[in-house]
């Protein structure tokens, strides 16, 4: 099946670009997916397509959550999510090498299956797999009535709307969210507070207008884009939460600019990749306000002692210390959200990056070369 969207059937508007359109649009498409989800009183969410009641939920003894590409590194975000907020047993796999590898399907596992267009044949076979062997699983799809949401059989629809651009973005923002949804309901049938889960709530209802916040940030990533965009390679670092954020940033950075960006976790620099560190050699480091600040901070020593130039995705609240007057250091101070929801956040300032970087290389955005935005075929 040829699902290419033809652009031409889409209107970019005055945008110059649908992938800047669709980055655009996250603060509605955000709105969209928790809209009638949330429930302020109990802390928790409601998902009609999920199906599983309160004792369902229960039983649920693990998460995996599959997907390819951005859907992957998203589904990463999700897991620590789940983890953190369910205390589930939680990872994330592309589902192109789970489906190869004979995967181990056992009965109390909740399998989440995550994409944007529902066709990416790894991801479908891999659900097929699943529900062969009796494994249940939850797709979280853009596309109504896509292949993947059919088989899945039970879902969240993201309503994102359509998306054009082969590199994703507004379905990445509502795939998150729909995880911080999940989450939440398996944290509330377990232990997760009552207060703690009004405390999310609320966070969720203001992210939409944070995203905005984030995207307002446009004009001062402009020329830390431009910057980047001269080096041949580049690392994209993060830990824990901000690993998964750096992954999905160094992806969206190779893919529209044809940069070799390399992501890696900030505590794994000093067993490889400080060798490689030079002034040829940026580093963008997603340093959130958490308890990693410290050791995220330490690393930026690290990097800026041996001259490698910096970009910096932090919060206002994060004191870098005193980086070697010589170091080349951006930094870019990114609306917070609660500690457990930042990431999305620090994703969409990351997109603004690879944006304008590819921009200030003049490639054509919206199709880079070599790739397709939905893998059909094997
Ligand atoms: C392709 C696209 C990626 C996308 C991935 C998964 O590789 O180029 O942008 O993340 O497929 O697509 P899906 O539709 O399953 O989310």
């Amino acid at each position: 099946v040829d699902l290419d969207i033809d652009p031409a059937a889409y209107d970019a508007g005055q945008h110059e670009s649908f992938m800047r359109k669709e980055m655009l649009e996250q603060p509605e498409a955000a709105e969209r997916v928790l809209r009638g989800r949330l429930d302020e009183r109990f802390g928790t969410s409601h998902l009609g397509g999920l199906d599983l009641d309160a004792r369902d939920l229960r039983a649920v003894r693990r998460v995996k959550v599959l997907g390819c590409g951005s859907a992957y590194y998203v589904g990463q975000m999700g897991a620590g999510l789940i983890e953190e907020l369910a205390r589930v047993p939680a990872d994330a796999e592309s589902a192109s090498e789970f489906r190869y590898r004979n995967p181990i399907i056992e009965p109390d596992t909740l399998y989440v299956a995550v994409s944007q267009s529902g066709e990416t044949v790894d991801t479908l076979l891999a659900v097929q797999e699943i529900r062969r062997k009796g494994g249940q699983v939850v797709g979280l799809v853009n596309v109504v009535g896509s292949a993947i949401a059919r088989e899945a059989g039970r879902g969240i629809y993201l309503h994102a709307g359509p998306e054009v651009a082969v590199a994703s973005t507004k379905a990445l923002t509502t795939m998150h969210l729909a995880f911080s949804l999940l989450a939440l309901q398996l944290g509330r049938v377990r232990d997760l507070s009552i207060a703690d889960g009004r405390r999310l709530v609320q966070a969720l209802q203001r992210l939409p207008e944070q995203l905005g916040e984030v995207l307002a940030l446009e004009d001062q990533l402009v020329p830390v884009a431009a910057r980047l965009a001269e080096a041949e390679s580049l690392f994209f670092v993060g830990r824990v939460r901000g690993y998964p954020v750096a992954r999905e940033g160094a992806q969206k950075f190779k893919e529209i600019t044809y940069r070799h960006a390399e992501a890696y976790q900030t505590s794994e620099l000093k067993h490889g990749p400080l060798a490689l560190i030079s002034p040829a050699v940026p580093t963008v480091a997603v340093v959130p306000d958490d308890e990693l600040t410290e050791r995220n901070v330490a690393a930026l020593h690290e990097i800026a002692a041996r001259g490698g130039p910096l970009v910096v995705l932090t919060h206002a609240a994060v004191d870098l210390g005193d980086l070697p007057s010589q170091a080349e250091v951006s930094r870019i101070d990114v609306p917070r959200s609660e500690r457990e929801l930042d990431a999305v956040l620090l994703t969409v300032a990351l997109q603004l990056l690879a944006y304008h970087a590819a921009a200030a290389l003049g490639h054509d955005i919206d199709k880079p070369r070599n790739l397709a935005k939905s893998v059909t075929v094997e």
